[in-house]
């Protein structure tokens, strides 16, 4: 191999250059992203990490041996060159380029590599499908949005450290060989090949090592650390993600909370320059449910849910009538200016609606001083101006109705009101709505399990008003879902960023959330007798929350997907189409851990 580079030193990126170096000779390394040949002369656009600029070659300029050599030159070659800074010629600018009124007139060039001719452009607005992007990862990440994903989440890993180290947290890393623990997913399983039949799990998050820093006195701990999770995977779910965790000693849930507000201003001030105003708005998980359905609102827009269940009782619609006198509720969302809406898009929402579980969906209609409805024939006159006046429903307005089950009701509303908002492009652009949900129940009945089930997680502290009635709801489960906790979660946009709670420091209070969640003593002293002791000597009070990193990244770049953001990221069906992974492995990979694999 020779050293082509042994003379040659880079002086600037191509995305540095301007005006003010105009005249001067310099040299320049990167990709060539097009190539022009313009009836003699030749023009490269060269692009490096930092941008583009235009290079020419002039036969009535360029040496003649430079020249040949510069005919060559195709798609994505390597090349290094060396060129004057020059003004365009007048005319010849380009208004869409930062550097779109200067060239580089090249007296040297270098060919470091070739390139074969390419799966797919290096280009924004290319549209493949996403297995073929991921498969050709490194071209797809020179695509300057892609790039610019991976550079801003750079900055703001920066951002965060800086704040963080700032307001004295340590950095510690945690163990990814580690013991199962429950974060409410399945586990990714590792054999142990020292302990055959046994196995790791990887951490679904590192919740217990750091609060065990806590007790290990180191006061404030942060992380940004990859966190495992086997689930069904979407468009902000991957397999592997990225938390920023962080926990704190000594803290009440006010703290923790407006430490994670500055963290999240500073990050918006210093990455995109964005000022968000402090402190967030609050509200609680039982109003977010009621109004928006969902536990993580988006309140950039309305479309409110209205509760008719009392109106619903006095009409003569038996599904109505059915649902509310077997506990169910009856709820409805006025679409201002749906009126217009065509028999075919209200049958294309009841479709919609159907797959989140609604059995149909009655509609009010009014239109041109009209009423068209299936139900409104149901509806006596009072109720009419009853249910109207509820909906506050005016002409150009379409009321639509789901009668189910409170969990069925909110769930499919909450969908129904982020697919109006999208039909209806009621999202406004550049707006940060950030929300904290708070005054989360404690436990939820586990239908599957036919037990109870932590909302957040074993280890959450219950409030302080439903602590001493711990014991009560050993005798009596039912009121344990009465309690709330000190969970706290942050939403931005209708995506839940973040979650975090205040812990259970006292050993006596943890063992009787694990028998409340029916963990019978000794599978508390199996799976978690580590964390019962080292509560046992001194723990001290300590909270603290965990940031989803992937999902902030997809909302300051507006990407769809948390895979824009990710270098590496698994398909949907958690495949890498660049390396192949998960793949099978050898027999004696497999003896050496002692695992047979049970064929289909
Ligand atoms: P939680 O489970 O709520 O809390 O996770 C914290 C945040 O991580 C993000 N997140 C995900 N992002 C991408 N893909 C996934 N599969 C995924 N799962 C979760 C979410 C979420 O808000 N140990 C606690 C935190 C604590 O109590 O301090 C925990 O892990 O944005
Ligand atoms: P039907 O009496 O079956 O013709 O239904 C009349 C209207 O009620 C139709 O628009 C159905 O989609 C709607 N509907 C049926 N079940 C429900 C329900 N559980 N909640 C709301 N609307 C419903």
């Amino acid at each position: 191999m020779i050293d082509l580079l042994r003379d040659f030193k880079r002086d600037y990126w191509c995305g540095e250059i301007s005006d003010s170096n105009i005249g001067e000779e310099i040299s320049l390394l990167g990709w060539v992203d097009t190539v022009r040949d313009h009836g003699g002369v030749i023009f490269i656009n060269l692009r490096d990490r930092e941008g583009t600029v235009q290079v020419v070659f002039d036969p009535s300029k360029t040496d003649q041996q430079v020249y040949e050599k510069a005919k060559r030159i195709r798609s994505e070659y390597v090349v290094g060159i060396t060129g004057k800074v020059s003004r365009r010629p007048t005319g010849t600018e380009n208004p869409k380029m930062k550097a779109g009124n200067i060239e580089i007139v090249a007296d040297k060039l270098l060919i470091l590599n070739t390139s074969e001719p390419l799966p797919f452009q290096i280009e924004d607005d290319i549209n493949i499908n996403e297995e073929t992007r991921l498969k050709y990862r490194y071209l797809d990440l020179r695509r300057e949005k892609m790039k610019k994903n991976i550079i801003m989440r750079h900055q703001v890993y920066q951002a965060v450290r800086e704040f963080l180290v700032g307001n004295g947290f340590i950095e510690v890393e945690t163990p990814m060989l580690t013991k199962s623990t429950p974060e409410g997913a399945r586990d990714f399983l590792v054999p142990a090949r020292l302990e055959k039949g046994k196995f790791y799990a990887l951490p679904q998050s590192p919740q217990l090592f750091k609060q065990t820093l806590m007790m290990a006195g180191l006061d404030r701990y942060f992380q940004i650390v990859k966190c495992f999770r086997d689930e069904d995977l979407r468009a902000d779910r991957q397999p592997e993600f990225t938390q920023i965790d962080y926990e704190m000693s000594f803290v009440s849930q006010e703290e923790v909370m407006a430490l994670s507000e500055a963290l999240m201003r500073h990050i918006f001030k210093s990455v995109v320059g964005i000022d968000i105003q402090i402190p967030f708005r609050r509200m609680s998980y039982e109003e977010a449910m009621n109004r928006y359905g969902t536990d993580k609102p988006d309140l950039r827009y309305g479309l409110e849910l209205v509760d008719i269940t009392d109106i619903a009782l006095d009409v003569e619609f038996k599904v109505f009538n059915e649902v509310v006198k077997s506990g169910g509720i009856v709820k409805g969302i006025n679409i201002k200016g749906g009126g217009k809406f065509s028999r075919k898009e209200i049958d294309e929402l009841t479709e919609y609606v159907k797959k989140f579980g609604a059995k149909g969906m009655a509609w009010i209609k009014l239109e041109s001083g009209e009423v068209s409805s299936p139900i409104w024939k149901f509806f006596t006159p009072e109720a009419r101006e009853r249910l109207l006046s509820r909906m506050e429903a005016q002409d150009g307005d379409l009321l639509v109705f789901i009668a189910d089950s409170k969990d069925i009701t909110h769930r499919v509303l909450g969908f129904l009101r982020k697919h109006l908002a999208e039909k209806l492009n009621l999202i406004p652009e550049g707006r940060w709505e950030f929300l904290w949900v708070v005054d989360f129940p404690l436990f939820e009945w586990g239908e599957e399990e036919k037990r109870l089930v932590a909302v957040h997680h074993p280890f959450t502290s219950p409030k302080d008003e439903d602590i001493v009635r711990l014991d009560d709801a050993i005798e009596n489960p039912k009121i344990a879902l009465e309690f709330k906790s000190k969970a706290y979660d942050m939403v931005l946009n209708g995506e839940e960023i973040g979650g975090g709670s205040i812990r259970i420091h006292i050993k006596q209070i943890q063992e009787k959330i694990f028998k409340l969640l029916s963990i019978s003593e000794e599978e508390a002293k199996e799976k978690f007798g580590f964390l019962l002791e080292a509560l046992s000597y001194g723990a001290p009070p300590h909270g603290g929350l965990a940031f989803g990193l992937d999902r902030i990244m997809a909302l300051l770049t507006g990407s769809e997907s948390i895979r824009d953001v990710i270098a590496f990221p698994k398909t949907q069906k958690g495949i890498c189409p660049f390396t192949g992974a998960p793949d099978f492995v050898s027999k004696k990979q497999l003896d050496e851990v002692g695992i047979a694999v049970v064929e289909e």
